[in-house]
């Protein structure tokens, strides 16, 4: 049960990318949660993402730019939702490392101009709908910086120290959304995730462009020895957490959410190749692991990242139901079913972005 959320609708900011659009499906098709879709459709914001929604009762697209106020102003005023997920940022580390500009813009500037909006709004509400009332932010892990080997994982309290401009714009804009509620009571929620996988992202991140390059016989740029750490949270995992905080989550907290396997880059890819020479053998009977290409290192990259759950679980019972292993299989699973949506966006755009990064390197 879904408890007050059920006859209510949510503003989605950001939900034509990744994890925005498994999040508007879940929402959707199986909690009857009516949803209003508001992205800007940069590059990495893709209608197909969401194409199976379009004719659904309860779903609506609109396409904003979370900086244009009095847009957002009309979309609140018009649609009356009682939450708003806010999704929307301009999200790879490489492509902060190379222009942080869009960074700036839309993490930092777009969230102060949606809390500023969202803040009016709710300030018009009164009663129930005011009290029930919702701003949830979606951050990342990112911006606690990078953990030695043997440190404990990431926790709420832990102090932020993030290392990229991603990260730092990321950690901008959760110290905005706290200050609004700290300053303003503005009723906020702040989740902070780890690195995310599954169906529809984009194959400019490690897992899909591993998968992508594996499919089509291209080298697969490990960057520097390989042996950073991450922690894999399989999307719908993700979704669902947030779901939860929204429910229940304790006004003006901060949530971690994490999957439970921290990994090293190299075991990730080799677990992909694995998977593909079981489901996709390659033609000459040799394994895709024979792609994988090291390459010069990240700047600044951060070593390590792990998240510690046990706020999320002990006061709103998630815990992650995917392993890596079941969530790699139905993540290559769903790629090689999906060659067309994989065709379709990795454009001029895309192409153009893979001769920049990895050229050279
Ligand atoms: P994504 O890059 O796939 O999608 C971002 C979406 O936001 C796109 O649809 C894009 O068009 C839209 N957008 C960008 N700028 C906008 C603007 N100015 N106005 C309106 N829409 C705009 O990102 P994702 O991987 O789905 O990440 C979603 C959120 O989760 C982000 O806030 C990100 O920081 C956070 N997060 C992601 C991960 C991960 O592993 N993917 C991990 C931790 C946190
Ligand atoms: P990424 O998917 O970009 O997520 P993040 O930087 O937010 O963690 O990268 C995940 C890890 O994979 C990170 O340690 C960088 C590494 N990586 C590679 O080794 N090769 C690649 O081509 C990419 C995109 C990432």
């Amino acid at each position: 049960m879904l408890g007050r959320y059920m006859q209510h609708s949510v503003l989605v900011t950001g939900g034509a990318g990744f994890i925005g659009s498994n999040f508007v499906r879940l929402c959707v098709l199986e909690r009857g949660i009516p949803v209003i879709n508001v992205d800007k459709l940069t590059y990495a914001g893709n209608l197909g993402n969401v194409r199976d929604l379009e004719q659904k009762s309860g779903y609506s697209f609109l396409q904003a730019d979370i900086n244009d106020g009095p847009a957002i102003r009309d979309i609140l005023r018009k649609f009356q939702p009682s939450a708003i997920v806010h999704f929307a940022a301009e999200s790879h580390v490489d492509r902060s490392i190379l222009g942080p500009d869009e960074f700036i813009q839309t993490n930092i500037h777009g969230t102060f101009q949606l809390l500023e909006e969202a803040k009016a709004y709710w300030n018009e509400l009164s009663g129930t709908a005011k009290a029930q009332f919702r701003f949830l932010h979606v951050s990342t892990d990112e911006v606690f910086g990078s953990l030695k080997p043997d440190d404990p994982a990431f926790s709420e309290s832990t102090p932020y120290a993030p290392n990229s401009p991603y990260s730092a714009s990321k950690a901008a804009s959760d110290h905005l959304v706290r200050a609004y509620h700290h300053t303003y009571a503005f009723p906020t929620l702040t989740t902070n995730c780890s690195n995310n996988y599954g169906p529809y992202q984009f194959p400019e991140k490690l897992i899909p462009l591993m998968i992508a390059n594996g499919l089509s016989g291209k080298k697969l740029p490990v960057y520097g020895d390989g042996l950073n750490v991450r922690d894999w949270l399989y999307v719908t995992d993700h979704c669902e957490a947030i779901l939860q905080v929204l429910q229940k989550g304790r006004i003006g907290e901060t949530y971690n959410i994490g999957g439970c396997a921290e990994m090293t880059n190299l075991d990730v890819v080799n677990t992909i190749c694995r998977t593909l020479d079981e489901l996709r053998p390659r033609p000459d009977g040799t394994s895709h692991a024979s792609l994988i290409n090291f390459v010069k290192d990240r700047p600044g990259h951060d070593r390590r990242y792990a998240m510690d759950i046990r706020k999320i679980r002990n006061e709103l019972g998630w815990s992650p139901k995917e392993s890596f292993a079941t969530g790699i299989r139905k993540t290559v699973s769903w790629y090689l079913d999906n060659s067309e949506w994989v065709e379709s966006v990795t454009s001029g755009a895309y192409r153009d972005w893979m001769r920049t990064q990895y050229a050279g390197r």
